[in-house]
């Protein structure tokens, strides 16, 4: 695995509070909300701050957001985590796997909220996507992986469900990992609140533009290099390879899990 630090500009800040007693979920400054997390590698400096932080992972259809997904998943020892894993696509042996989600919240709540789970949902509905969504907002202390968010959230038809865990999850000591192949459709509340954004290989020229805007002009060496306006000289990345930054840093980084 190799690294190069690049220069970027500036993410915008973390600003969503929300104003709702959330006395019985952790509270910020508690051991259990400081929990970290880094991969494995202890070369991409990815600390991330579980049930307080948020992450994006974005890119192409096969450019390795789920692989790069699950290597976090695996790698967030005595964390409280629950995915969606619509296309079945996640492998951790220390998770348990479910394919109802009435099932999983029954074990999940008998053990107070400990453990992995992984919900390869039967039910692949948007009023299933909505009702996980309810539940671990209603838990709180949970890192919840969203794989496939485009297929249940756009700019246009704002997911109340998924806007409370986006908005108001924080408090709650709720962490989401959006992962979807159109940044650009995102919510726009998504990337102002992840303070951890991957991004793999890209094909569609408005997507580049909408990230250019939240991590900077280096995000053009994602895209083929004739279909480029900026970073042409830039080398064509390796297959899997993201391009990572971390809100409160200068510097982007060029990487692969
Ligand atoms: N870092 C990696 N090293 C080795 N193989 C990888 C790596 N990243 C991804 N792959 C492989 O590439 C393929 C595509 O990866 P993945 O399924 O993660 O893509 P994706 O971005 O999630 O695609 P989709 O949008 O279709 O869900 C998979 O077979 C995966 O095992
Ligand atoms: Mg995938």
């Amino acid at each position: 695995m190799s690294w190069r630090k690049l220069s970027s500009d500036s993410l915008p800040d973390n600003t969503d509070e929300s104003q709702e007693d959330t006395s019985r979920f952790v509270e910020p400054d508690s051991a259990e909300s400081q929990v970290e997390a880094s991969v494995d590698s202890g070369k991409l400096n990815f600390q991330f701050e579980a049930y307080n932080e948020d992450c994006v992972i974005c890119g192409a259809k096969n450019s390795g957001k789920s692989y790069l997904a699950n290597e976090l998943l695996k790698s967030f020892n005595n964390i409280t985590c629950i995915v969606w894993d619509f296309n079945f696509q996640f492998h951790d042996a220390r998770s348990m796997l479910f394919h109802r989600l009435d099932d999983l919240l029954e074990v999940y709540d008998k053990a107070n909220g400990k453990g992995r789970y992984i919900l390869q949902p039967f039910d692949k509905s948007q009023q299933a996507f909505e009702k996980l969504c309810d539940a671990v907002f209603q838990r709180g202390n949970t890192v919840l992986f969203l794989d496939e968010l485009h297929l249940f959230c756009s700019k246009q038809s704002i997911i109340k469900p998924f806007q409370n865990l986006i908005l108001s999850g924080r408090p709650r000591g709720i962490s989401v990992i959006s992962i979807s192949t159109r940044p650009a459709s995102l919510p726009n509340s998504v990337l102002s609140n992840a303070n951890h954004v991957f991004c793999f290989r890209l094909n569609i020229e408005s997507d580049v533009k909408f990230l250019e805007s939240w991590m900077g002009s280096e995000v053009w060496q994602l895209m083929p290099v004739d279909k480029r306006q900026k970073m042409k000289d830039a080398p064509i990345l390796p297959e899997h390879t993201f391009y990572y930054r971390n809100q409160s840093d200068v510097n982007g980084v060029v990487g692969k899990v």
